[in-house]
């Protein structure tokens, strides 16, 4: 039995998004965004679950507020619906959807909660989509005003920022689906070199505000990079893979630079406009304070001879490999890769400020006793997760905060309501939360700012 005790004043924190918990669709005056729409008409999401009431957060945020506090958490990151604030996107703002987020705010501060605000967690309103979406400037200059007004307005309150919440997902991953408009993936290519320009255009817009004192920063999902055989062709494979998932957005957020062996392949697959000097000097002034990572799971990599070594989806392992360990969602449980990550990052990167804006496990629930779900296997992965990120700060790793995906069960994606990942149990019916034994287990972590672990 070995006791693990963090760093005093350690962020242990949870995460939820605007779009997977709040509900209210179309309350107050909140305009549409593109899940909306996707939910309404798509087709694609699991069991044609909407997600018009989600967990009814908008309603529901005092009694959350509560729960949080039972918890003891130190700070609760949640996103800002776009929509609700600018129902076009942009334009006058919507004084209702603003007096919710300032309640929600008040009411985390009373407590004692600490509100960790992300700007953009993927619902666009869908008014910014039809006129081009993150391919045009409009809307990065759309989101800048949007940025910008949520600095005036609530940084007197709030002092942690992000920018965006996983770039590459609603660019490249958006777009080479066509989940949203055409499927066409030069342009998700574009779209993230806009998103890097909106990201740095946010933080310059921060810095000149009248409350400039906090900090802002950008969430990334990243990944440890496995060749699954010692083969040189594997292992180069890996370096691309790592390259286009991590490097194309931690180099411009961190060194104002893009991988040059990345962009000579990109360009010459999709003959992308080249970098303009400008972005790079606008990122070179505005480096985040900063970087808020999500990690669920590594990737594995395995390029056969024949394989065209820019097929990413072809190199990417998607079978599960034996004796290996998977969520519900079929992601990889290993915790050795956000340790290998975070000494990583801060070897390649220069030592940067880091917290863990996400992670977390979906599993079952479906044992319930005296009303605890027994989450065993949820436990277990946050214990396992936990003692990673520990040993990464013992080696150095200037990691401040860790915050658990999610608070509560809530929508996910294109999975709908399938998938739980919360430490809170919502039955999606009544809307009743209760508690799971992850979360007593996570309370516990929390007043101890430690826990102990078996091995
Ligand atoms: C992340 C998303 C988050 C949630 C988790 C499971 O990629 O940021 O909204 O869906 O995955």
């Amino acid at each position: 039995m070995r006791k693990l005790k963090f760093p005093a004043g350690f962020i242990w924190g949870a995460a939820t998004a605007s779009y997977q918990v709040e509900g209210a669709w179309n309350e107050d005056g909140k305009g549409e965004n593109i899940w909306d729409v996707a939910v309404h008409t798509s087709g694609k999401i699991k069991n044609g679950d909407t997600d018009d009431i989600a967990c009814d957060h908008y309603h529901r945020f005092i009694e959350d507020i509560a729960l949080m506090k039972q918890l003891g958490i130190k700070a609760y990151r949640f996103s800002i619906s776009w929509a609700r604030i600018f129902p076009s996107g942009k334009g006058d703002p919507n004084s209702k959807g603003v007096s919710f987020y300032d309640k929600l705010i008040n009411t985390l501060l009373d407590n004692g909660i600490e509100p960790v605000i992300t700007l953009f967690h993927w619902d666009l309103p869908v008014k910014l989509q039809v006129i081009g979406g993150w391919e045009s400037s409009e809307v990065v200059d759309a989101y800048v005003d949007y940025a910008s007004f949520m600095f005036r307005h609530f940084g007197d309150r709030v002092k942690k920022w992000i920018t965006f919440n996983e770039p590459i997902v609603f660019t490249i991953g958006f777009y080479s689906e066509g989940f949203f408009g055409e499927k066409n993936i030069r342009s998700g290519f574009i779209a993230a070199r806009n998103v890097i320009v909106a990201h740095a255009k946010a933080i310059r817009a921060y810095r000149s505000s009248l409350h400039s004192d906090g900090k802002i920063g950008i969430t990334l999902d990243l990944f440890s990079v496995y060749p699954i055989t010692d083969s040189s062709l594997d292992k180069t494979a890996a370096v691309i893979i790592d390259g286009l998932f991590n490097r194309l957005f931690l180099d411009p957020v961190l060194k104002a630079s893009y991988p040059k062996d990345i962009v000579r392949i990109l360009n010459d697959l999709f003959n992308l406009p080249a970098i303009p000097e400008e972005d790079l000097l606008l990122l070179k002034d505005n480096k985040i304070d900063f970087l808020g990572v999500n990690n669920y799971r590594p990737h594995r990599v395995h390029a056969e001879s024949h394989q065209d070594l820019t097929d990413v989806e072809a190199l990417l392992v998607h079978e599960p490999i034996e004796g290996y360990q998977y969520s519900e969602m079929g992601w990889e449980v290993f915790p050795d890769g956000l340790y290998d990550l975070l000494i990583r990052i801060d070897k390649d990167y220069n030592h940067p400020v880091i917290y863990i804006t996400e992670n977390g496990m979906a599993c079952k629930d479906d044992i319930i006793v005296d009303g605890i779900v027994q989450d065993d296997d949820r436990l277990n992965y946050l214990k396992q997760y936990f003692e990673a990120a520990h040993r990464a700060i013992k080696e150095g790793v200037d990691l401040r905060g860790y915050f658990v995906w999610s608070l509560m069960d809530n929508f996910e994606w294109l999975e709908g309501f399938s998938k739980r990942f919360g430490l809170l149990r919502v039955d999606f019916k009544t809307q009743e939360r209760s508690w799971k034994k992850s979360a007593y287990w996570y309370q516990d972590v929390i007043k101890q700012n430690g826990f102990t672990i078996e091995k």
